[in-house]
Parts: structure tokens; C-alpha cells; sequence
């Protein structure tokens, strides 16, 4: 058997950084409003020239390096994001030439929103265990500042921007041990952002991110904690096998809940919100970087990836680091 382990992770984010106080001068809100119901107290934000692209770059440099690899080593590239450079060429085919790399097979996953990373993960793993390729490197990257309504204080303060990438290479044992993924368009309205080619849509629909949070918010909780029994099942483990929640980073009592639904204190939980907000599809992998990096999370530990977002769409990873 093939199985994907994960090599290398690199993290990437722009250095302007817009606290809870420097939107109480642009909306209607408090530091303690958005800290009490969300846990964020600030985001980083890309400067103008700073793209999807030119973030998953700087994090694809640093993971290709942390897996000791060079760049003409990749075999697979996918871009998670719902904010990519152009609608085509992908973001990932305009990594690829960045990257000198020309010759394999490179696409972006741009609808599955939050959840892109996890989905990433999941389709790389697959060809990574089919030996078709070697090394994959999967990025989340987004600009979340440039779809997001600034006089909206529901969604404004929630967001940030910044890339997170992984590289996965074949092993001979786990690694990525299962992934689990979901779709329900029946709740295609919870979260939504228009830009595209389908019928006219009226300007704040179009260029801007919607979301009805608290219902967006009771629906999270909900699949996410069936998603944890499915994955452990799956694999005939029980929750005190975990050793690490890396989760999505949207609400911190999103965090809380899952961390009770698997009996975890929140000092194995991978946090970043309080000073990245909801950066989308790098959420996750940026807050695997960190804890990675900070050496929190040791080779052997078992890992609980999991995110969800518009589509609804939602998916869970477990692996053995
Ligand atoms: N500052 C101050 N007040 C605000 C505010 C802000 N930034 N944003 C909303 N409010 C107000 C609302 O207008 C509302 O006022 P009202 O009671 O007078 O109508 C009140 O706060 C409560 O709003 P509500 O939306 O019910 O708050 P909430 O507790 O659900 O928190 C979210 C809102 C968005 C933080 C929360 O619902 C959430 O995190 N949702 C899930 C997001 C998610 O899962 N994302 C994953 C995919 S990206």
C-alpha cells in the first residue's frame, strides 16, 4: 500500500494586520462585541499587488524547503481558493510556471470555499496512494479583504487573508489515514458570494461575501460533530485516539464545541483566529504550520483536520503525523 504523509508545511501572511479597534473607526462595533462572539481580536489584510497567487508562492517556497525537497519534485499542484488570480489560467498553473515546474498536472479547487483545503487534501491523497504521483503540494490561499462588503459589520470583522501549503509525498505507512468529505446545496444561501457568469446578480450580491452566521453557525456544530463520529468509525478508533484538532478557524465557540465533542483541552487544539480571523481555505493548513513549527505537534501524533463552508460543503482528514 501507498499512503500520502505530509512533508513539509510552509505558511505565508501579509504583514499589514487590521486589529478589532481599527474596525471600530470603520463599522458599527466593539473590540468586545467581536472578541465575546467570535474570539478574533485581529487579521492580516494583503497590501495592493499582494494576490492569491503571489501568497501561495511565498508558503509554497517555504513547504517545498521544509520537506527538503526541490521544486521540480512536485508532481501535483492544487490551489485551494475562492479568490483566485484570474478565472483561468488557474492560480495553480500560474504557481507552476513561477515555480519553473512546467509539465504537471495543476488546478485550482475554488468551490468548496472554507472547506477547499480539506477537499485538496483529499483529491492529492488520492493520486498519491494510485502511485501516480510523488509529491503533491496543496496550497490554501485567499484574499478575503477584496470580497468582502466594508460597511457589512456582520462579515468584515470575520475574515483575513494569508496561504498555508503542505507537501504531501508517498510513504509506505499513514500519513493521511482517511478523508471524509460532504456537500448539501440545499442550504446553497447560508453562505454565498456571487461573482460568476450566471444570471445578473445586484452589485453587493456579486462582489460580495453573504452569510446568515447564526444560522451558518448551528448548521457547523451540527455536521461537524457527526463528521467526528464518521471519521473515527471509519477507522474503528474512538475519540481519546485523537491527539491534536486542527480545525477551521470561523468562530472560537465553533473551536470549543469540537474540542468537547473529542474530550480535547484547547492546548491540543491548533488555535490562530485571535490574530489571523477566518482566512478561508489557508486556515487550516496555516494553523497546522504554526503548530507544526511551534513544535507542538510531534511525527506519530494523530491529527483531526476538519472545515466547513459555503456549498455547504464540509470535510474531515485524520492523520497520523
Ligand atoms: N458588532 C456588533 N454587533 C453585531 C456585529 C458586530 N460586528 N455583527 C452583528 N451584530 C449584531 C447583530 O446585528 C445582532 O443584533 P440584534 O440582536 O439587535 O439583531 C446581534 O449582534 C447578534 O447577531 P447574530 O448574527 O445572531 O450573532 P452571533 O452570535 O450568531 O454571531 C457570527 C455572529 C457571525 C460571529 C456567528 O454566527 C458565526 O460565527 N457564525 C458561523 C460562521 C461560520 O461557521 N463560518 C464557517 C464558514 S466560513
Amino acid at each position: 500500500m501507498t499512503y500520502a504523509c505530509i512533508k513539509g508545511t510552509g505558511g505565508y501572511l501579509p504583514e499589514k494586520v487590521l486589529t478589532n479597534f481599527d474596525l471600530e473607526k470603520m463599522v458599527d462595533t466593539t473590540d468586545q462585541w467581536i472578541v465575546e462572539r467570535t474570539g478574533i481580536h485581529r487579521r492580516h489584510i494583503a497590501a495592493v499587488g499582494e494576490t492569491a497567487l503571489s501568497m501561495a508562492e511565498q508558503a509554497a517556497q517555504i513547504a517545498i524547503a521544509d520537506a527538503g525537497l526541490e521544486a521540480r519534485d512536485v508532481g501535483l499542484i492544487i490551489v485551494a481558493t475562492t479568490t483566485p488570480e484570474k478565472m483561468f489560467p488557474s492560480t495553480a498553473c500560474l504557481l507552476q510556471q513561477r515555480l519553473q515546474i512546467a509539465g504537471c498536472p495543476a488546478f485550482d479547487l475554488n468551490s468548496a470555499a472554507c472547506a477547499g483545503f480539506i477537499y485538496a487534501l483529499a483529491v492529492a491523497d488520492q493520486f498519491i496512494r494510485n502511485n501516480t504521483v510523488k509529491n503533491a503540494l496543496v496550497i490554501g490561499s485567499e484574499v478575503m479583504s477584496k470580497v468582502l462588503d466594508w460597511n457589512d459589520r456582520s462579515t468584515c470583522i470575520l475574515f483575513g487573508d494569508g496561504a498555508g501549503a503542505v507537501v504531501l509525498g508517498a510513504s509506505d505507512s499513514p500519513g493521511i489515514v482517511s478523508t471524509h468529505l460532504h456537500a448539501d446545496g440545499t442550504h446553497k444561501d447560508v453562505l454565498s458570494l456571487g461573482i460568476g457568469l450566471g444570471k445578473p446578480l445586484a452589485v453587493e450580491e456579486a462582489l460580495y461575501l453573504k452569510m446568515s452566521g447564526n444560522q451558518l453557525f448551528k448548521l457547523a456544530v451540527k455536521r461537524l460533530g457527526d463528521l467526528f463520529d464518521e471519521t473515527l468509525a471509519a477507522n474503528g478508533l474512538d475519540r481519546s485516539s485523537v491527539d491534536w484538532l486542527i480545525p477551521h478557524q470561523a468562530n472560537i465557540r465553533i473551536i470549543q464545541a469540537m474540542a468537547k465533542k473529542l474530550n480535547l483541552p484547547l492546548e491540543r487544539v491548533a488555535i490562530t483566529l485571535q490574530d489571523q480571523g477566518n482566512t478561508s481555505s489557508a486556515s487550516i493548513p496555516l494553523a497546522l504550520d504554526k503548530a507544526i513549527r511551534e513544535k507542538k505537534i510531534k511525527r506519530g501524533d494523530r491529527l483531526m483536520l476538519e472545515s466547513f463552508g459555503g456549498g455547504l460543503a464540509w470535510g474531515s482528514a485524520l492523520i497520523k503525523y
